[in-house]
């Protein structure tokens, strides 16, 4: 819990950092739970990883968040990964502990899984089959995610087949990898569609994924939220699919974090998300 006489510290290593919307919300909260400290962005080169990581006790940080490129590596670099993190096969949070040893975990399971309970109440993981497009870190999170919820068939497919067929032999249970070819037949019947890749994010192509077999009733969802609205969304939503962006996963992914940190778990308001859209 938060001291009378500690400026409370925490950040997001990345390189590049400084699109991220991490310190907005984060320094949002410090503020609405009255709290005198800060949330900053650092900008860690792969080679300064280790050595940033082992500054964080001296320099009193409670802990950061991890994000691209560093996630794997962050991995090797702390002294305790829980199973979590160890099953997606990468950390997004690190707490720093009161003897300056650092635990590794994933919140991006949680995060997306608890956007969808918050912006899709009436969701069920077993409504019908999952497809899940891409196979990297986002995915496995989602993946994971879907699957621990109750999921009892996830189509995983990725233009590199492989990584596909290395989370299905992994995870194993409901996950099963189909080609890139098969991604459009893949929507039959499907209840839900994740986009996991960087496929229209700004600067990227958008994915290509035709709809015509994704059911009325199928949620569509990204984790991208750089534009909001993605062309892949935008063409759900004039179908009269439901969608639900990113934005959710990112806010919602902090909350744990926050309780490790500080001991408070966050709110995501509308405020809170009205606030960080007006920025994208
Ligand atoms: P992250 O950890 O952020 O998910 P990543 O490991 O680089 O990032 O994974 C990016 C995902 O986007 C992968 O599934 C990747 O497909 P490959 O495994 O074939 O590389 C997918 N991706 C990237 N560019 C793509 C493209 N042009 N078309 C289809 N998928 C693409």
């Amino acid at each position: 819990m938060a001291h009378p006489d500690r400026f409370l510290l925490a950040g997001v290593m990345g390189w590049p950092v400084m699109h991220s919307r991490s310190p907005m919300f984060h320094n949002y909260w410090l503020r609405k739970h009255n709290l005198a400290g800060t949330y900053v962005p650092l900008a860690i080169r792969p080679e300064h990883l280790a050595g940033a990581l082992r500054g964080l006790h001296p320099l009193g940080f409670a802990g950061v968040n991890v994000t691209i490129p560093h996630k794997q590596e962050a991995m090797k670099l702390v002294d305790e990964v829980d199973a979590l993190a160890k099953a997606i096969g990468a950390v997004s949070c690190i707490v720093v502990r009161p003897d300056g040893s650092l635990a590794g975990t994933n919140n991006d399971c949680y995060g997306f899984i608890h956007a969808l309970k918050q912006e899709h109440p009436e969701w069920r993981a077993d409504a019908g089959p999952a497809v899940v497009v891409g196979a990297g870190g986002g995915s496995r999170a989602v993946c994971y995610g879907l699957a621990r919820e109750g999921a009892k068939e996830i189509r995983l497919v990725n233009r590199t087949f492989s990584r596909a067929q290395q989370i299905a032999r992994e995870f194993g249970g409901p996950i099963r990898a189909l080609a890139w070819e098969e991604r459009h037949d893949a929507l039959e019947g499907a209840a839900i569609v994740v986009n996991t890749t960087s496929q229209g994010m700004v600067g990227n192509s958008a994915l290509d994924l035709k709809l015509d077999r994704l059911p009325i009733s199928g949620l569509a969802a990204d984790i991208v939220y750089i534009p909001l609205e993605t062309r892949f969304l935008a063409e759900a939503r004039k179908r009269g699919n439901r969608t639900m962006n990113g934005l959710g996963m990112l806010l919602n992914q902090g909350r744990p974090a926050w309780k490790a940190w500080f001991g408070i778990e966050p709110e995501v308001t509308a405020e809170l998300r009205a606030m960080i859209e007006k920025t994208i």
